[in-house]
């Protein structure tokens, strides 16, 4: 079992290492500490009965706009619903702040990640060529919309 909380600071050395084992330009520890004083900041960390983080969803917001910075699970908490509920969650907790949107963008290539985006509602607006670096690659720009359906 986990739950879904803001993150704080006792989270912040797990979050740096599944970023470092999971991305090829991670967030460092010190610009993931920086987003607790962020204001346009929202974080949430899936943590489970011990305190350990199963994963996160990192975000900023600037009025109507939300952009996500990052998502990740662990390894071996795959498959078991977390990124959708941290997605979930973060949508929950930003629409009522006046978020309308949520953007992000995907390596073309990261068929996980692009079929998690699909199934919880992110549509492609857009494509960033050779956006990515190690190894150069497209971004895919997803967004979803936060307003009630007419
Ligand atoms: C992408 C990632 C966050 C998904 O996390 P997760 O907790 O395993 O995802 P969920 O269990 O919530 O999956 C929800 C849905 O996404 C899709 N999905 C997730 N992983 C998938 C995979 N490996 N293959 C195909 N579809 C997948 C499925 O539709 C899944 O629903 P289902 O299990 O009922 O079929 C995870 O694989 C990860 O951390 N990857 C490395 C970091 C990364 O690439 N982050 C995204 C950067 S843009």
């Amino acid at each position: 079992m986990y739950q879904i909380v803001t993150m704080c600071e006792g989270h912040v050395p797990q979050i740096a290492a599944l970023e470092a084992a999971s991305f090829s330009a991670p967030w460092d520890e010190d610009s993931i500490r920086a987003e607790l004083d962020n204001p346009l900041a929202l974080w949430l960390a899936a943590e489970d009965g011990d305190g350990a983080v199963l994963g996160y969803v990192g975000s900023q917001t600037c009025f109507e706009d939300a952009d996500i910075l990052n998502v990740c699970v662990a390894p071996a908490a795959r498959r078991q619903g977390i990124a959708a509920a941290l997605m979930t969650e973060l949508e929950a907790r930003l629409a009522p702040k006046g978020a309308e949107r949520i953007t992000l963008e995907v390596r073309a290539s990261n068929v996980p990640a692009i079929a998690l985006y699909a199934k919880i509602g992110y549509a492609q607006v857009g494509i960033r060529r050779n956006y990515y670096e190690k190894p150069r690659e497209d971004a895919l720009i997803l967004q979803k919309s936060l307003l009630p359906l007419p």
